[in-house]
């Protein structure tokens, strides 16, 4: 089968295994992560994973080829949004998982552009790993959660395979890969993320996250937000990807869930990372995080740096951002921004970014915002353009636009608190 659309722009791709510092634990506590993801699963869509299964009677592989029967997914799913795929028919999509077609790999497995004919559309397929049945767990968790979620920031799951051991998922395509691929390591000649595209993708981030948090029913934690899992389609527009960790928020009088800790160093927000108590609020520390590598360029944890400059919040917020005498004086700003910008961006957009990244990765979860207060400051950073041919119109512009606003009553709450950066 030619393949001809499988080499896209992975030119600025890392095509190198991307494991993570993924705070995803051994084998051992395999067990203990099971129970906790088939709760999720179970908690987030009323379902019981094994309502028709006797669990005496299932092997592993079984188990391997029942969960998702017994999640009642082909019923439940179809219908909705996903369809269910033949392993044969994501082999022919893929060119049997050829090398052109490999788009990049992370902590579950390989992920490939394919062609499904009957649709005539192309798509991106993931390969789990099959060994381990953490996978598995989240693999229901992703098709689930997807399957119930609709928004233009979020990556659309358009199936699945479950065919015996064998478990694959079918996302719409993303042309221009990850953010990562776009702000770290990038290739000689790229062309790095200017502002104006920076405060679109942290908008429409956060527009994802609101959807998760404040719309679902019943709302969701995503746990894995990063800038490997914001997939950027046409013209730099966001989406969020990687469901798998997803769980259900707190309900009724509760405050949080206590859950083993899972997610990504670097982005796992300290308070759930010392107590296992999950909230919306983990889910904005980490948005912080990508906030601040938008800003900076730089990594959520680079080894390659100084010891004292490997962890970007520790580096550049609670030093000098928090640290009032230092966040007085603006000049300690400039030498934070990416200097892949080269000077290409508003000071007082700059000053408001770190703002209201500062304030999500706060360490104590409830002084950081709550997520519509963050989509409305990054709705209206997003929309105060930066011109680089003329930086003072821009620049004033923002400040009368600030004016407008505070003359409003409807004026958004967190773009009122930034304003006064
Ligand atoms: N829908 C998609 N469209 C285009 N490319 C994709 C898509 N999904 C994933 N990719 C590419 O595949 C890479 C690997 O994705 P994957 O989600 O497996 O790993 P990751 O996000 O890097 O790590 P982790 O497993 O910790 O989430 C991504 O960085 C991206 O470049
Ligand atoms: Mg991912």
């Amino acid at each position: 089968m030619g393949c001809f659309w499988c080499t896209g722009n992975s030119s600025n791709r890392s095509e190198k295994p991307t494991k993570k510092n993924s705070i995803r634990n051994d084998n051992s506590s395999n067990k203990n992560k099971l129970n906790d993801q088939t709760q999720a699963s179970s908690d987030a869509l009323k379902v019981s994973p094994y309502d028709s299964v006797k669990k005496e009677e299932a092997t592993k592989k079984d188990q391997l080829s029942l969960d998702v029967k017994n999640l009642n997914l082909n019923d439940e799913v179809s219908k909705e949004l996903a369809q269910s795929f033949t392993f044969e028919e994501l082999a022919a999509a893929t060119g049997n998982f050829r090398s052109d077609c490999f788009l990049g790999e992370g902590g579950f497995g390989k992920v490939f552009k394919g062609f499904l004919e009957k649709t005539n559309q192309v798509v991106a397929i993931k390969q789990l790993d099959r060994n381990g049945l953490q996978g598995i767990r989240e693999f229901v968790v992703e098709v689930l959660t997807l399957s119930m979620a609709d928004h233009p920031n979020l990556v659309k799951l358009i199936g699945f395979c479950a065919e015996d051991d064998q478990r694959l998922l079918v996302y719409e395509y993303m042309p221009l890969g990850s953010l990562e691929n776009h702000l770290h390591d990038l290739p000689p000649g790229a062309q790095p993320l200017d502002w104006n595209t920076r405060m679109k993708i942290a908008a429409g981030a956060a527009r994802g996250l609101e959807y998760l948090h404040d719309k679902m029913k019943p709302p969701v934690i995503y746990r894995d937000l990063k800038c490997s899992n914001i997939l950027l389609g046409e013209g730099y527009h966001p989406k969020l990807s990687d469901f798998g960790l997803a769980k259900v928020g707190p309900s009724g009088d509760q405050t949080h869930v206590s859950t083993r800790v899972m997610g990504t160093y670097g982005y796992c927000a300290p308070d759930y990372a010392m107590t296992g108590q999950l909230t919306f609020k983990s889910d904005i520390y980490s948005f912080g995080v990508v906030l601040l590598e938008l800003i900076t360029g730089r990594k959520a944890i680079d080894n390659e740096r100084d010891r004292s400059e490997q962890n970007l919040v520790a580096w550049d917020v609670h030093v000098p951002v928090l640290a009032r005498p230092m966040f007085k004086d603006r000049r300690n700003f400039s030498r934070m921004v990416d200097p892949l910008l080269q000077g290409q961006y508003p000071i007082r957009g700059l000053y408001q970014a770190l703002a209201i990244a500062a304030m999500c990765v706060q360490e104590q979860p409830n002084m950081r915002p709550a997520t519509s207060d963050v989509v409305m400051a990054l709705n209206y950073l997003a929309s105060q353009k930066y011109d680089p041919s003329n930086p003072l119109l821009s620049s004033r512009r923002s400040i009368e636009a600030s004016t407008v606003n505070r003359n409003d009553d409807k004026a958004p709450l967190a773009a009122d608190q930034i304003k006064s950066f």
